[in-house]
Parts: structure tokens; C-alpha cells; sequence
């Protein structure tokens, strides 16, 4: 199966968008970009970028548009992406979107295809406490809904389990405050430009999974009806 597309998950911290985009990544055989775990990594080598944004991801803030563009067009540019990719976290911002247009333009893709998750207040409270993320390969577990066999020990590599030092109850408040006001807004954006889907997040992991994978079927079957009657 190709992807071809740019695939862009739009939702409130918690909302599942890293645990589906791995799995569609995987499907598909696309990168996942996640530009939360390319600022977390920046953070732990201590890079330039990373000692920038540190302060700002520990206080709950966006990251300036222009550290994160740079980062996301040099990722870009590698070779993997040329079969489409899925950005989980990105755009947050409008002028963070106009540029991705511009990009993707000039990469050769079209219209990204954008999806996004609905969830309730109260379970992403949920969700993001019971969060623990494998410190090797970045496999996301839940101690509520989708713990580890062995307490603190990745079931996939072995790695340690990690909590985000930004998922304090006060911290993901201040996260949730930037999406609103920052994030958004985007959901209207991609609406007006007729690719914006939604999925109902709450459900399990496998519903949305399901979900997820019947919006990308009907997207791909409308795409070659259009290509078939160029
Ligand atoms: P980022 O890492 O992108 O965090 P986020 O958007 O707040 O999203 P999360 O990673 O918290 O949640 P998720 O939706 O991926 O949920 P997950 O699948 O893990 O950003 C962090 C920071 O980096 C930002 O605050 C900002 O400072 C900076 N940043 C990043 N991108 C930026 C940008 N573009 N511009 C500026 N700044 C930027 O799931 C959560 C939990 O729920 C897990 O435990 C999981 O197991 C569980 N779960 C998932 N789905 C389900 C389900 N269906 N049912 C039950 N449990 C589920």
C-alpha cells in the first residue's frame, strides 16, 4: 500500500495522535514525524535548538515557529520522505501551515489529507497521567489502557520506561491553553480547504485504529477516481 500524501493529525495533547500515527507509519512504511520527539531530542543532545526550546516545552509554550520550520524542511529533505509521511504535532500554527503548503508544493505533493481527534477534557487529563514512553524506541504506554507486561520495562526492546517531564497535571493545563488558542483554529483552515476528517478519539485504541484506516480508504479510492477521469 502507498501513501503518497502528506498526513497531518491535528489534536489536544493526549488525543492518541502519536499511538495512531506510529501504527499508520508502519502500514504504510512512511516516516512518523513527531516534532515533539525531534525537539525532546534535540533537548537530550543538548543541541543549539534543543537548549532553546527546553525552557519553553518545560513551561508548556509552542516552540517558535521559525526553530521548528527549519527543523521540519531539513527532515524533510531526506530521501525516506518521498513516499509521503505522517506528521503527528505539526502544523500548530497558521503561519506554520501557510509554510508547509509552500513546501509541500515544492516537493511535489498535493492537498495533505488532515484528520482530526476528538477527545474529551476529562480523558485526556487521563490519558497523559497514565502515560509512560519507552526511552529507546519511543513505544507509548498506558498503566490504565495499555500497560507494559513487566512494570517500567519496554515489552517491545526492553528499553526504561519514561514519564514526560511535561505532563504534570499544571504543565499539560498550559498545553491545552496553547492548543486552543494556537491549534485550533488550523481545524477550520483545513475545512475550508475541504481535506480536513474527523475521527472520535475517545474510543479505544483499535475503534479509532479502524476508524482511521476507513477515512484513509475512502480518501485514497476518491483520489483515483479523480486521477481516472483526468
Ligand atoms: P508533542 O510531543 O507533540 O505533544 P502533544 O501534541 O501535546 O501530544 P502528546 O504527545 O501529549 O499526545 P498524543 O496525542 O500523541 O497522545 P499519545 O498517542 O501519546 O509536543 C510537546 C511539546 O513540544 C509542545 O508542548 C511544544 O512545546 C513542542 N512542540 C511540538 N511540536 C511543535 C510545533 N509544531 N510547534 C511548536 N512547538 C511544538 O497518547 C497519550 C496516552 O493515551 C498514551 O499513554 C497512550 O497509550 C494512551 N492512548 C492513546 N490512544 C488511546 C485510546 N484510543 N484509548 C486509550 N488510551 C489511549
Amino acid at each position: 500500500m502507498a501513501l503518497k500524501r502528506a498526513l497531518i493529525f491535528l489534536g489536544p495533547p493526549g488525543a492518541g495522535k502519536g499511538t495512531q500515527a506510529k501504527r499508520i507509519a508502519q502500514r504504510y512504511q512512511v516516516p512518523h514525524l513527531s516534532t515533539g520527539d525531534m525537539l525532546r531530542e534535540a533537548v537530550a543532545r543538548g543541541t543549539e535548538l534543543g537548549k532553546l526550546a527546553k525552557p519553553i516545552m518545560d513551561r508548556g509554550d509552542l516552540v517558535p515557529d521559525d526553530l521548528v520550520l527549519g527543523m521540519v524542511e531539513e527532515r524533510l529533505a531526506q530521501p525516506d520522505c518521498a513516499g509521503g509521511f505522517v506528521f503527528d504535532g505539526f502544523p500548530r500554527t497558521l503561519p506554520q501551515a501557510e509554510m508547509l503548503e509552500a513546501i509541500l508544493d515544492r516537493l511535489g505533493f498535493g492537498k495533505p489529507l488532515v484528520i482530526d481527534f476528538h477527545v474529551d477534557e476529562e480523558t485526556l487529563f487521563r490519558r497523559v497521567a497514565g502515560r509512560w514512553t519507552c526511552s529507546v524506541g519511543g513505544e507509548i504506554y498506558n498503566v490504565y489502557e495499555a500497560p507494559p507486561k513487566a512494570v517500567g520495562i519496554c515489552d517491545r526492546d526492553g528499553g526504561k520506561l519514561i514519564q514526560r517531564a511535561d505532563d504534570r497535571p499544571e504543565i499539560v493545563k498550559e498545553r491545552l491553553r496553547a492548543y486552543e488558542q494556537q491549534t485550533r483554529p488550523l481545524a477550520d483552515y483545513y475545512q475550508r480547504q475541504g481535506v480536513l476528517e474527523t475521527v472520535e478519539a475517545s474510543k479505544s485504541v483499535e475503534q479509532v485504529s479502524a476508524a482511521l484506516t476507513a477515512i484513509l480508504e475512502r480518501s485514497q479510492r476518491q483520489e483515483q477516481g479523480r486521477d481516472g477521469h483526468l
